[in-house]
């Protein structure tokens, strides 16, 4: 294991900037600086701060990430950086800082894929992945049902969010029922006093004839104008919403729906195995209705701690150390951020 690479990962993708050090599948060390209080009176995140955030947070995060794994910089064999998908200007970050880190060591550079690095690092937690598994990954940025093959090294989107990603439909909720952002944990702990029965809420994308044409996508903005009609509604006729019942019924109406939609996945694609990642994985109703509904149907659920779910550079560093294992190609130093770069595309090999 020892005489595998030290794998130096950079994640820049969205809000949070992170850097970790892996070696084969073990993390030694990461650090992780989120700009999400920057963002937080705007209501969500305004990708110009998010970009500036990153370069303030780039060489602080880098020097605790490295204390933290007890190494210097002259031991890193490989740098890994997130390429795509994600917002351009943050992306570019990272991907610059990358670039002068392996120019600057003489090391091999390695882009990859962000949407499947969340499901490599499952890698570091709970050993190889079972052929095929299917990933779960529901944060501020994305909701996306993935069909993971061979070990994370084949990755498809099965379905994804038509609208609003699910931590976004938190997040905007919140805001209506007048609780802060970011609005899923607040929203959560709201609920816990709330009855989940009380409303009815739609459930996206779950009747019939949705079902035949997006089986395995998700809508979430009808859900969301559901709860802001029912609010106006309560305040027109003079009552007082009832916060902690309408929170309640919102995150019964997320969890229902997730956790239906992908056991239906696993089923139609004889998948035993499920992942869970992405900020939403925090989500207590989340884990615990998809916990039920897995073990219901004989499903082994993988969760990894919410740290690692969240966006985070150790993903990225096991995804590269995957890559570099099977002999996978390094990028070039002309490598660019692509913000629409596809979950197919699991890292961005130099042309030849
Ligand atoms: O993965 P993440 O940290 O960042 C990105 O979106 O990239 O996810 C953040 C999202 C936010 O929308 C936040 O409201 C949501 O995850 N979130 C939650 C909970 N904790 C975080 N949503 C519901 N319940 C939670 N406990
Ligand atoms: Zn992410």
């Amino acid at each position: 294991m020892s005489s595998e690479p030290l794998v130096l990962g950079i994640e820049t993708s969205c809000d949070e900037t992170g850097v970790a050090l892996v070696r084969g599948r073990e993390l030694l060390g990461q650090a992780v600086a989120s700009s999400v209080e920057e963002h937080a009176r705007f209501g969500g995140v305004v990708p110009e701060v998010a970009s500036r955030a990153h370069l303030e947070a780039m060489l602080p995060t880098l020097r605790r990430a490295l204390d933290d794994a007890g190494a210097g910089l002259p031991e890193v064999d490989v740098v890994a950086v997130t390429a795509g998908p994600g917002l351009a200007g943050a992306l570019m970050v990272g991907v610059a800082a990358a670039k002068a880190l392996a120019l600057a060591l003489d090391v091999p550079l390695y882009g990859v894929n962000h949407l499947d690095a969340h499901v490599a690092v499952a890698l570091l937690t709970g050993g190889p992945l079972p052929d095929p598994a299917l990933a779960l990954l529901v944060s501020g940025g994305h909701t996306e049902l993935l069909l993971v093959r061979d070990g994370a090294r084949d990755v498809t989107v099965l379905g994804q969010t038509l609208d609003d990603a699910a931590g976004e439909a938190f997040d905007k909720v919140a805001r209506l029922l007048g609780l802060p952002y970011p609005g899923g944990p607040h929203l959560q702990r709201a609920a816990e006093g709330g009855d989940a029965g009380a409303v009815r809420f739609p459930r996206g994308l779950t009747a019939a004839h949705d079902l035949r044409r997006h089986p395995h996508d998700f809508s979430f903005s009808g859900l969301k104008t559901a709860v802001a009609r029912h609010v106006q509604a309560v305040e027109r006729a003079g009552g007082e919403v009832a916060v902690p019942d309408v929170a309640a019924s919102f995150q019964e109406s997320v969890a229902d729906v997730l956790s239906a939609k992908t056991v239906a996945a696993t089923r139609e694609h004889g998948v035993t195995t499920v992942l869970l990642g992405g900020g939403v994985a925090a989500n207590s109703r989340v884990r615990s209705l998809l916990t039920q509904r897995c073990e219901a149907a004989g499903l082994e659920l993988r969760v990894p701690p919410v740290s690692l779910c969240t966006d985070n550079g150790a993903m990225v560093a096991a995804l590269a150390a995957q890559v570099l294992r099977d002999g996978g190609v390094p990028s070039g130093l002309d490598l660019g951020a692509d913000p629409g770069l596809p979950a197919g595309t699991v890292h961005v090999p130099a042309a030849r």
